[in-house]
């Protein structure tokens, strides 16, 4: 759940509300291109411009190792972002590619392809309808990318097996599901459960000037995760759940040192196609 509005960001009332999957993407993609600017600026040296990192508490795709060998592999990265994950697959001999709903997200992409002479070939889209032929690619992979903030997920994972090749990987990083029970902050409030973690109604910003909503997330269980993957033809593997690092003193949003060391704020589930 989001806690850092940019600066220019219109003042926002908070609610949890059914939101279907068309005002979710009229929401968040005029956000993410609002916020863009600021979220490169604040986390761009973080992730890295070649960098490939799963989530706040810094585990990187080197260490954690769950896509597999990418070399002369075709790689989709959904909710792309600047395309750091995606240039760190290239430099390791992959052909990586880039989807994201944000148009700013993307031209920051392009910014970072010319300035590091690794470009990412990427196409503004959604989740919920890969512009892809089927059986495209090896790798389908989301960083804290479109997931979350999609309402028809059933649809993103079964759009993921159509254009991933028989065996192929489906990897991914949200905000861990069990922190939707807590205040999404970052200090010692943030370790009170005050809400049902079985409780799926979005998370919503609603303008306040205008009632139109501007920002939506939406909570899946764990439980929820491995039938949506299950249904859609996907072998569950592997479940991360990195722990904080000792030392590491970054805070992001509602991920700190504080929470991390009691309570995991990333999920990574790693699945095959059969
Ligand atoms: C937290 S950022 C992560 C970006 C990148 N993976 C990173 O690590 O910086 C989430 C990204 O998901 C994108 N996004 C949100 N909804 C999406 C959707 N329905 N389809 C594709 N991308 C989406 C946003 O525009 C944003 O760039």
């Amino acid at each position: 759940m989001e806690n850092e509005q940019p600066s220019g960001h219109p003042p926002v009332r908070v609610e949890r509300r059914p939101v279907d999957e068309a005002e979710s993407r009229r929401a968040n993609g005029p956000d993410w291109d609002r916020y863009a600017d600021e979220y490169q600026s604040t986390h761009g040296a973080f992730l890295g411009d070649v960098g490939f990192v799963w989530g706040p508490e810094g585990l990187t795709e080197a260490a954690a190792r769950v896509l597999g060998d990418v070399t002369d592999r075709d790689v989709l990265e959904v909710g792309s972002g600047a395309g750091q994950c995606s240039r760190w697959v290239r430099a390791q001999g992959g052909r990586g590619y880039g989807l994201d709903l944000s148009f700013r997200q993307l031209q920051h992409s392009r910014r970072i392809d010319l300035e590091s002479g690794m470009p990412v070939p990427s196409v503004l889209g959604t989740a919920t309808h890969l512009p892809f032929a089927d059986a495209s690619f090896d790798v389908v992979f989301s960083s804290f990318g479109a997931l979350q903030f999609v309402s028809d997920i059933e649809l993103a994972v079964v759009e993921t097996a159509r254009v991933l090749r028989p065996g192929g990987r489906f990897a991914f990083s949200i905000t861990h599901p069990t922190r939707w029970m807590f205040p999404d902050d970052p200090g010692e409030a943030g370790l009170v459960a005050s809400q049902s973690y079985w409780d799926r109604t979005p998370y919503v910003e609603v303008d306040d000037a205008t009632g139109v909503v501007s920002y939506v997330e939406h909570h899946r269980t764990l439980g929820d995760w491995v039938t949506l993957l299950a249904d859609a033809g996907f072998a569950l593997t592997r479940l991360l759940e990195p722990e904080w690092p000792e030392g590491h003193d970054r805070v992001w949003g509602g991920w700190s040192g504080t929470r991390g060391r009691y309570t995991p704020g990333t999920a990574i589930f790693v699945a095959d196609l059969r």
